[in-house]
C-alpha cells in the first residue's frame, strides 16, 4: 500500500494507526502523517538534536544516565522497570564486546504501538539508541523486528542506511570519538521470543527458549556479554528526554511515571488505534479519544495492559488513570499499554477460552507447570463454554493457575495463570450459569483444534 493509500484509507475510516491527531502531548507519534518517516523529514521535526547535543556540548555518559533517571521513564515492554537504573546496570568499563538490543517483537495480543513507531518514525528509535549506547559505552546493537511485519522491517533497514549515510550511525559519529553499528535483525512470530532472553537466544540463531535468570543480560546477555535490551518505544523517548531535560518529562507525567505512554485501544471502540497521552491521564479521556464504547453498547470490562493483564471491571476501570501505579493498585498491569476494552455483548467465559488457547500455544514446553498447565487451562475453560462443565471446574481452575504462577522459568506462565484468576474473581457468575445449563448435546465439540488439544484434563 503506498503512503496515500494509507491516508486515504484512514480518512475513509478514521480508525487507521497513529497519525489521527487525537493524542494529548505528543511526544514520539507528533507531527506525523503517514508519509514523513525520511531522515529529512524527522530533522525537520528536531531529529538528531539530542544526539548532536550530547557530542556538541561534552556530555559524559555519566551525565545522561542521570539525566534518564531524573525523567523517571519505566520500561514500556511490560514490566515498567526504572530505564536510568537498568542503564547503570551495564558494566561500562568492562573490556569485552557489550550490546545494544532493541526489543521490536511486539506479540502481545492487543499492542500494536512499536510498529507504528517503526513505520511512521523509524530514526526515533534509531537517535534513542544511538544515545543509550552512548551513556553505556556500548559499540554494537541490533534491532529484534517481529517476524511478520516485512514493510516495516525494509523501511527500518532503509532508515539505517539513511542514518549511516549522515554520519549519525558508523564509527566517528558526527565527528566524534564515538562508534556505533547498529543492525537489524528479523524474528519469526513466536510470541516467546519478546521475552528478553529468549530473544538473545533467537537473534544468536538458536531456538527462541527463555534463559534461567540471573544471570542476567547485564552480564550475561548476547553470545554471553553484557548486555542491554529496552523496548522500541522504551528509546524513542530518549531523545525527547534529552533535548527538554529528565524532570521536564517526568512533570508531564505522575510521580514515578514519567512522560507520554501510548495505548493501544482496540475492541469494542468506535475508533481503535493508537493514543500517545501523556502518564496519569484518566481512562475515561482515553475512552472518549477512541470514540467511546461501540454505539447502543455500554461497557463491561478492560484488559488495560495486554492479554496477560488481568481483565478489571467497568466501574473499577473507570476509576483508573492510565499509568503504572493506579492499574496496580486496582489489581491489574499497564503492561505494554495495549487496552482490551469489551463491551455488555461479550462473554467473558469465550474471551478466557481465546486468552488460554493462546497462551498454551505459545508456551515454549521448556517447564512442565506451563507446558502442561495451559493446555489444562484452556481445555477446562473450553468445556465449561460448551456447557459440560463440571461443579468442581472452578477450584480446578484456580488450583492450576496456582500451581504455574510463580513456579516457571519466564514470566510466559505467570501471564496465562493471572487472566484466569482474574476472569474467575470478577464474573464467577458467568462461569457458573454455563456449568449448570442443562440443555446441552451429550458430545463436547471444541471450537479449537490443535495437537495439544486432543490430550484430555
Ligand atoms: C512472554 C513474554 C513476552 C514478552 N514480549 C515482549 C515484547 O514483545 N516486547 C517487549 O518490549 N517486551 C516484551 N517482554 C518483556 C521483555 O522480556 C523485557 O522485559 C523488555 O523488553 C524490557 O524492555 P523495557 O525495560 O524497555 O520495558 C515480554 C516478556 C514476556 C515474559
Ligand atoms: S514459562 Fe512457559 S514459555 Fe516460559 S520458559 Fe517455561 S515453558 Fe517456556
Amino acid at each position: 500500500m503506498t503512503p496515500d493509500q494509507v491516508l486515504d484509507q484512514f480518512r475513509a475510516t478514521g480508525v487507521q494507526t497513529c497519525f489521527h491527531g487525537r493524542h494529548i502531548e505528543p511526544q514520539i507519534y507528533a507531527g506525523l502523517d503517514g508519509t514523513n518517516w525520511r531522515l529529512a523529514d524527522y530533522e525537520a521535526r528536531g531529529g538528531y538534536k539530542a544526539l548532536r547535543k550530547i557530542l556538541d556540548e561534552g556530555l559524559t555518559p555519566e551525565q545522561v544516565v542521570a539525566e534518564v533517571k531524573s525523567s523517571g521513564l519505566r520500561g514500556r515492554g511490560g514490566a515498567g522497570f526504572p530505564t536510568g537504573l537498568k542503564w547503570s546496570f551495564m558494566p561500562r568499563q568492562f573490556p569485552g564486546q557489550k550490546y545494544l538490543v532493541c526489543n521490536s517483537d511486539e506479540g502481545e495480543p492487543g499492542t500494536c504501538k512499536d510498529r507504528d513507531i517503526l513505520h511512521y518514525n523509524p530514526h526515533i528509535v534509531i537517535e534513542g539508541m544511538a544515545i543509550a549506547a552512548f551513556a553505556m559505552g556500548i559499540s554494537v546493537g541490533y534491532n529484534y523486528i517481529h517476524g511478520e511485519i516485512f514493510a516495516t522491517y525494509d523501511r527500518f533497514e532503509e532508515a539505517l542506511e539513511e542514518a549511516r549515510a549522515a554520519g549519525y550511525l558508523g564509527d566517528a559519529i558526527m565527528g566524534s570519538g564515538f562508534n556505533f553499528q547498529l543492525h537489524a535483525a528479523h524474528g519469526f512470530g513466536a510470541y516467546i521470543c519478546g521475552e528478553e532472553t529468549a530473544l538473545l537466544e533467537s537473534l544468536e540463531g538458536k531456538k527462541g527458549q527463555p534463559r534461567f535468570k540471573p544471570p542476567f543480560p547485564a552480564s550475561f546477555g548476547l553470545y554471553g556479554k553484557p548486555t542491554t535490551i529496552n523496548n522500541t518505544e522504551t528509546f524513542a523517548a530518549v531523545p525527547w528526554i534529552i533535548v527538554n531535560g529528565g524532570p521536564a518529562y517526568l512533570e508531564c507525567g505522575k510521580p514515578n511515571n514519567g512522560g507520554t505512554k501510548i495505548f493501544s485501544v482496540s475492541g469494542d471502540v468506535e475508533l481503535p488505534g493508537n493514543y500517545e497521552v501523556p502518564m496519569g491521564t484518566p481512562f475515561s479521556k482515553l475512552l472518549e479519544l477512541a470514540g467511546g464504547v461501540r454505539k447502543g453498547r455500554t461497557l463491561k470490562a478492560v484488559i488495560p495492559g495486554g492479554s496477560s493483564a488481568p481483565v478489571l471491571p467497568a466501574d473499577v476501570m473507570m476509576n483508573c488513570t492510565m499509568d503504572y501505579d493506579s492499574i496496580a493498585k486496582a489489581g491489574s498491569m499497564l503492561g505494554s499499554g495495549a487496552v482490551i476494552v469489551m463491551d455488555d455483548s461479550r462473554s467473558m467465559v469465550e474471551s478466557l477460552k481465546r486468552l488460554s488457547y493462546f497462551y498454551m500455544h505459545e508456551s515454549c514446553g521448556q517447564c512442565t507447570p506451563c507446558r502442561e498447565g495451559t493446555g489444562w487451562l484452556w481445555r477446562v475453560v473450553d468445556r465449561i463454554h460448551n456447557g459440560h462443565g463440571k461443579a468442581t471446574d472452578m477450584d480446578l481452575l484456580n488450583s492450576v493457575a496456582d500451581n504455574i504462577q510463580g513456579r516457571t522459568i519466564c514470566a510466559l506462565g505467570d501471564a496465562a495463570a493471572m487472566p484466569v484468576r482474574a476472569m474467575i474473581k470478577h464474573f464467577r457468575h458467568e462461569f457458573e450459569t454455563l456449568i449448570q445449563r442443562s440443555d446441552v448435546p451429550s458430545t463436547p465439540a471444541p471450537a479449537f483444534r490443535s495437537s495439544t488439544a486432543s490430550r484430555s484434563a
